[in-house]
């Protein structure tokens, strides 16, 4: 015991004097480098101190970054496929094979895929739960040959002009994926029109829609890059992850999102 406090205290002695000696050779201001003052002539012969450990700070985890390539962009029956007037389903007759019938109130038949009804029924009941009024689906999934008649009757009273600017041609509609759905106030009110962005029902969904795996598809101002006008009733199921991402990001179309083409009009 004695042999060691000994040894212990020659050591400290010795580390002493190199300290000591080191603080006064002319070399120690010129070695604190560019972390420390560059010059401190009252201090040389300060008995130094142990230096106080710098606590390590807690490891953090950086978040992966968002890959925008983790599903296919080109499937039919992915929930991350763009759809627009230049992307046409493929085959253009596809039809979903999970489609089931959501429990919400309904114009049309309440049919969609079924991640998108799920999702479906808790933004409605959230929506509601938030003050901003029952909702109900006006239009879900339609089939090819829904889609041709709902086309087909645009055309007929509007010209093939207009109704391209609000309706797809059969095999290039979201509402074929059955993952797209027109939603509109219960009671009825401002059904499949502009004004439905005025509703409460049409604001909360525009500000919340995300937190359920929905985007609202065709914003206001981007017809040259959808192709459509604004339709502020027509929300896309694309799961939680993406809608969380193009929330973040601030994304307005799937077409940026992506970094795709604009889709203003049909190939012919
Ligand atoms: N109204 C949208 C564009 C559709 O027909 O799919
Ligand atoms: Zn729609």
């Amino acid at each position: 015991m004695a042999q060691k406090s000994r040894i212990f205290t020659a050591t400290a002695l010795a580390l002493v004097v190199l300290a000591t000696a080191a603080a006064c050779s002319p070399q120690a201001g010129a070695s604190a480098g560019a972390s420390g003052p560059s010059s401190a002539p009252n201090q040389a012969h300060v008995t130094p101190v142990t230096p106080t450990p710098t606590p390590t700070p807690a490891p953090t985890r950086t978040p992966p970054a968002f890959d925008k390539h983790a599903h296919s962009i080109n499937k039919a029956n992915n929930y991350w496929v763009v759809v627009n007037k230049l992307r046409p389903l493929n085959p253009k007759t596809y039809s979903p094979s999970d489609i089931i019938n959501v429990p919400v109130a309904h114009d049309n038949p309440p049919r969609m895929r079924k991640a998108a009804g799920n999702a479906l029924v808790k933004m409605f009941a959230a929506g509601k739960k938030a003050g901003a009024g029952a909702m109900q689906i006006q239009s879900a999934w339609r089939p090819y040959s829904v889609q041709v008649s709902v086309y087909n009757g645009w055309v007929a009273s509007l010209g093939k002009k207009q109704a391209d600017l609000q309706s797809a041609r059969p095999g290039y509609s979201e509402h074929q994926t059955g993952l797209a759905v027109d939603i509109s106030p219960v009671p009825l009110k401002c059904a499949l029109a502009a004004c439905f962005g005025t509703t409460p029902q049409g604001k909360w969904l525009a500000a919340n829609s995300w937190k359920y795996g929905y985007i609202l598809r065709y914003p206001k101002g981007r017809t040259a890059i959808t192709g459509y006008v604004y339709e502020p009733w027509h929300f896309r199921y694309v799961g939680t992850a993406l809608s969380t991402e193009y929330h973040l990001e601030g994304a307005t179309t799937l077409e940026g999102f992506f970094g795709l083409p604009a889709a203003p009009d049909y190939a012919n």
